[in-house]
């Protein structure tokens, strides 16, 4: 159950809040001025405070000031009830971190609509933190794959890039694109198997060393498998190195067997190695890029894909 906290000096206008709120399944904490409020606050941890501004001992600025100050308040959803007032007012509020009005007098639908709204931006921003909590901690292991690698710097940050364009460009869903981006990120993660003489090396890779370079889509997958949150994304891990025409690593898979999350990264991971530089060669122009991907497609990429990819590209 939702919990609310309910300030309002008027005893007539908190009941009749208070009905209107409890008959909708919220759970109201009262409170007739802001120092009772305050306590009952830190006592209760409510989900949203409702707040009328003058009342007596605290007023309603004083109680949002202290809200805000405390951490588990900081990002509480905040709604001020006023009577019609001076802009001056509404600005000091704003100033102060308030997140809606409700003018006096309302009637039941505004009270209840001003609450569901204020709940849902609170809800979508929390799910918003915890994915982009996630995402820095994925960053932070790619940073330090990265680190081991100087050829490849930056290599993440623009496949992350150039993943998500050609994830928009191929109207994927939004749920496909949030792993999209963790598998982008995480894509070459299993290369913490690879040494780092070999990672460095500048001459032509030994067969052994080839091997070796060719553990890291299975070596990524295994260390995903067991976390929750990023399991869904190992097809991209998996199979970026998969070709078209079946010769690619490390299952061999060819076409459309090949699954789409591989196929696609597949492409960006080989336009950004080829329009950098790396030990084995120099980098590219965009144009001389696209000549040989145009050539490679149906040998190494999905004809389709590669199409939009460079058509993507060049509208960007
Ligand atoms: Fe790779
Ligand atoms: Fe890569």
């Amino acid at each position: 159950m939702t919990r609310i906290l309910l300030v309002e000096d008027d005893v007539f206008l908190l009941d009749v809040m208070r009905s209107i709120l409890e008959i909708e399944g919220y759970e109201i904490f009262p409170a007739s001025n802001g120092r009772e409020a305050l306590d009952l606050f830190v006592a209760t941890r409510p989900e949203m405070v409702i707040s009328d501004i003058m009342m007596p001992e605290m007023d309603g600025y004083e109680l949002l000031e202290s809200i805000r100050a405390i951490p588990i308040g900081a990002t509480i959803p905040f709604l001020f009830l006023s009577a019609r007032t001076e802009r001056s007012d509404v600005s000091r509020a704003r100033a102060l971190g308030v997140d809606d009005y409700l003018f006096k007098p309302f009637d039941a639908p505004e009270l209840l609509g001003a609450v569901r709204s204020r709940l849902e931006r609170r809800r979508v921003l929390e799910m918003f933190d915890t994915r982009s909590a996630h995402l820095q901690t994925v960053l932070m292991l790619a940073n330090v794959i990265e680190t081991r690698d100087p050829y490849t710097a930056g290599h993440v940050e623009r496949v992350r890039r150039l993943a998500l364009s050609l994830g928009f460009a191929l109207g994927w869903d939004s749920e496909e694109i949030i792993l999209l981006e963790f598998g982008a990120i995480l894509h070459d993660i299993g290369k913490i198997v690879v040494p780092r003489t070999v990672l460095r090396k500048t001459g032509p890779l030994t067969e052994e060393e080839w091997e070796l370079m060719h553990q890291h889509p299975d070596a990524g997958a295994r260390m995903l498998e067991g976390v929750d949150h990023l399991k869904a994304a190992i097809p991209y891990i998996l199979h970026h190195h998969e070709w078209w025409n079946g010769c690619g690593y490390p299952n061999g898979l060819g076409g459309e067997e090949i699954p789409p999350q591989g196929r696609m990264l597949a492409i960006v991971d080989a336009f950004d190695a080829m329009t950098t530089n790396r030990p084995y060669h120099a980098s590219m122009t965009a144009r001389e890029a696209f000549a040989e991907i145009e050539r490679m497609k149906g040998v190494y990429f999905d004809p389709h894909m590669a199409d939009v990819f460079m058509k993507s590209y060049k509208n960007e």
